[in-house]
């Protein structure tokens, strides 16, 4: 099978699209369902292959997980005792898998990962993770590839994180869910998948306050319980849409979102030049005028997310002018900027900063998706542009975006997956 989407550009979407749970708040509540000994069962699991890799490193550690693709319902049962070393055949695929080590560490006082793979979009160092858990009481060894937590107890610190990292932030979270005494992080990641986590680990019977400020603090508990829990919309997936609908000069209704998850792409969807309604779960966008070029930023959560940098790069190819997007949380996520050009976009990087000269036109090609969310940014490139573009690499979309194609074309969109 070719691992192709081919998209006729040229077709203004409408119609409404149905955002699935988040993969991003999904993957470490998976983690954290180590943390107890039980069933979890969580609703609104997007059928993602990030969450099936999740799966298997969750039953490479002696957990049992069942999942219903078509009710995207999954049951986790972790047993008393766990497995304490998750493969390196798995981690290298996915980042995330990173996210066992604390809940892993906390059950069982020894956890070993191997160092993780995931987006080639920098140099993406754990560093913060490892110095979380090391203040906790854990012994970190380093070696052959692996990395080693051991701790014959966990005991509450005040950790001061020089990044608000998403990962680290979670990892030590989980890890102080079931330490002695009380644990502050300072500069925590505010992103709403941290507070979906906390709000996971309190169901759970967790004592997690403050999430979605700077300041979280976990009062450890003696253990935790099972429960059944619902995962927030995918606010990434959302933005996705709705930067389609803006850079083909449509208009959509996106279903089952947050608006309040996405204050920074709408306040730089209407400079841009949309018309955005918000109602509750819903988020209605128009554009019928020209795009207006604009700068953007991408900064830790509330500000401009990084992951919807290259779909926004795509759009303002297409700007009346010229806009510059400095991307502050990676240090090398400018790589769709190569295949948008190939498109005939007029992209100069400089630094970490990218100046888009907006085109006319973009003219169809055959690209590659270089990472998740630089696949998305193709395929919207292709939607908008003249004559046919094929996106290869696709298994890089396949690990963020359900049926991604098939939603497109229910908008009215003439693509297909070869
Ligand atoms: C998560 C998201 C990812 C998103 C990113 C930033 C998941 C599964 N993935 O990734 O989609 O793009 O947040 O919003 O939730 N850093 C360090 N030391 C560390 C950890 C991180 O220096 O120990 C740096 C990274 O190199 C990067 C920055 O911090 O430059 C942000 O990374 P982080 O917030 O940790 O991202 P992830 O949790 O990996």
């Amino acid at each position: 099978m070719k691992d192709i989407i081919a998209v006729e550009g040229g077709v203004k979407l409408s119609g409404e699209v149905r955002a699935e749970g988040a993969k991003n708040a999904c993957l470490p509540i998976m983690a954290a369902s180590l943390l107890c000994e039980g069933r979890v069962v969580l609703q609104e699991v997007p059928p993602l292959e990030d969450v099936l890799t999740m799966c298997k490193v969750l039953n490479a550690l002696g957990a049992r997980t069942k999942y219903d693709k078509r009710q995207k319902k999954l049951q986790i049962e972790t047993p008393a005792v766990l497995k304490t070393k998750a493969p390196y055949n798995l981690v290298r695929k996915m980042r995330a898998s990173f996210l066992v080590l604390g809940p892993l560490l906390a059950r069982t006082g020894r956890a070993g990962v191997s160092l993780p793979g995931g987006c080639a979009i920098g140099i993406r160092p754990i560093d913060l993770h490892l110095k979380g858990l090391k203040a906790l009481g854990a012994e970190v060894i380093i070696g052959h590839g692996y990395i080693e937590t051991v701790a014959a107890k966990i005991c509450g610190e005040r950790v001061y994180l020089d990044f608000p990292s998403v990962g680290a932030t979670e990892n030590i979270m989980m890890a102080a869910a079931l330490a002695e005494g009380t644990t502050v992080i300072e500069n925590a990641a505010e992103e709403p998948e941290v507070v979906d986590l906390a709000r996971f680990i309190n169901a759970m019977g967790g004592r997690v306050s403050g999430a979605g400020t700077d300041t979280v603090s976990i009062h450890g508990v003696a253990s935790l319980k099972g429960v059944e829990y619902t995962v927030i919309p995918d606010r990434i997936e959302a933005g996705t849409f709705m930067i389609a609908a803006a850079i083909t000069g449509g208009s959509v209704t996106v279903k089952n979102i947050i608006p309040a998850h996405l204050t920074a792409l709408i306040a730089k969807l209407r400079e841009v030049g949309c018309e955005i309604e918000e109602d509750e779960g819903i988020i209605h966008i128009f554009r019928e005028g020209p795009i207006r070029a604009v700068d953007v930023k991408t900064l830790p959560y509330p500000g401009f997310p990084t992951d919807l940098q290259s779909p926004m790069m795509a759009l303002l190819s297409l700007a009346k002018g010229a806009s510059v997007i400095t991307e502050t949380v990676f240090e090398n996520r400018f790589m769709h900027a190569d295949e948008l050009r190939r498109m005939g976009a007029q992209i100069k990087i400089e630094g970490n900063s990218a100046i888009i000269t907006g085109r006319e036109k973009l003219y169809g090609a055959p690209v590659r998706a270089t990472d998740l969310r630089a696949g998305a940014a193709l395929v919207l490139a292709g939607l908008a542009a003249e004559g046919r573009t094929e996106v290869g690499a696709l298994y890089h979309i396949d690990r963020g975006y359900f049926r991604f194609a098939e939603k497109l074309a229910a908008l009215g969109a003439r693509i297909r997956r070869l």
